[in-house]
């Protein structure tokens, strides 16, 4: 073929693809063109094949101008491609399209876990290191479970010292996860290790460091040979682990019908390093572990054999380890529904301050 012929060939499938794709509506049909025309087979592709024929002199020529028509061809192809590609971008934005799988997807707004949640699986985790099953509860319990099987009958005085919400059918929201305590030996017996986090409820007046929501972690160990030093080695390894460092505690007496001796077990406050402040009342210290021996009728009523075992019990302030672990110096911010994540903390004195996403 002469090279006049050649570029009249060439000009008659140019102005047949401007038209064809002019038309076309599918990305589909436009790929298709695209390999009929430019493909090795197609109409300007196999011009390709019929250089060879030409004389050397010419060959240059003829190749360049097959090139720099498919380049023409390609370049109205690829204008129709991005067009078709704009319209169904437009017609989505404007709801006409429900979904076009290539765009890229929304990026959802993920939630953060909550501080008191954290420090639950943290504490969690450690204890089934320690052999420990976690049990649950339920939030509205007996006055029987909450109270009788614990060794407070209705005329102790230590019912005062839990402002009770109690229910129109004669249940009450638990206090406490100890009733926990009881289930657990009932369901499981002796020996025993167990814990049981869960939501309390106080009828009481809310204030920086009072909720009448909270979270508690009960602690049970039921063994042969047990004594308060192995409570209070638990106690500490706890503490430590989930504060990772090492932790100041100390131990005072303390009172609980349902154990004897009992014993509460404060750490270092962590708001104002032991210095004082609002959060410790000013005295340097927070009240996280009371605890003790469980005593013997508490765990007859569970229906364990007093001769063989003894145990000890805790019921850990989740709450407030929560605000210790995190600087967390009002109460009232866990239940506050602030849902922003909390995206820095800063050391400011002893207090750490929380900054939130906008
Ligand atoms: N149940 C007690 C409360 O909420 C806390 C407590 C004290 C739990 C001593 C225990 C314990 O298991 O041994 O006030």
């Amino acid at each position: 073929m002469d090279l006049e012929t050649l570029n009249q060939q060439i000009a008659e499938i140019e102005a047949d693809v401007a038209k064809k794709v002019g038309d076309m509506q599918a990305v589909d049909a436009l790929r298709s063109l695209d390999t009929s025309i430019l493909g090795k087979k197609g109409t300007l592709g196999s011009l390709i094949g019929g250089i060879k024929d030409y004389p050397p002199a010419q060959k240059g020529q003829v190749g360049q101008t097959i090139n720099a028509a498919k380049k023409r061809v390609k370049a109205i192809i690829d204008a129709r491609h991005a067009a078709l590609k704009q319209a169904a971008v437009s017609a989505d934005s404007a709801g006409a399209m429900a979904h076009d799988p290539t765009l890229p997807g929304d990026r959802p707004t993920m939630g953060s876990v909550h501080p008191v949640t954290a420090v639950q699986w943290e504490v969690e985790r450690i204890f089934e290191r320690l052999g420990f099953t976690v049990e649950a509860g339920p939030e509205m319990e007996s006055e029987y479970h909450n109270f009788e099987a614990l060794n407070i009958p209705a005329s102790h005085p230590a019912r005062d010292m839990q402002d009770t919400f109690w229910l129109t059918n004669g249940s009450v929201l638990r206090t406490h996860t100890s009733p926990v305590q009881h289930r657990s030996m009932k369901k499981f017996g002796a020996p025993l290790r167990v814990i049981a986090p869960g939501r309390c409820f106080r009828y009481e007046t809310i204030d920086a460091s009072h909720e009448n929501t909270f979270h508690q972690v009960e602690g049970l160990l039921i063994d042969k040979d047990i004594s308060i030093a192995n409570l209070i080695a638990m106690a500490k390894t706890l503490l430590n682990e989930v504060m990772n460092r090492e932790v100041k505690v100390r131990v005072r007496p303390g009172f609980f019908p349902f154990v004897e001796p009992g014993i509460e077990l404060d750490m270092n406050c962590e708001i104002c390093d032991g210095a004082g402040c609002a959060t410790c009342k000013r005295s340097g210290w927070i009240e996280v572990l009371p605890a003790g021996m469980v005593h013997p009728k508490v765990l007859e009523a569970g229906g364990i054999d007093t001769e063989v075992y003894t145990g000890f019990a805790f019921g850990l302030g989740l709450t407030r380890l929560a605000m210790m672990k995190y600087g967390i110096r009002d109460i009232r911010v866990l239940n506050s529904g602030d849902l922003r994540p909390i995206v820095g903390r800063e050391r400011q004195g002893g207090a750490v301050i929380v900054s939130r996403e906008p």
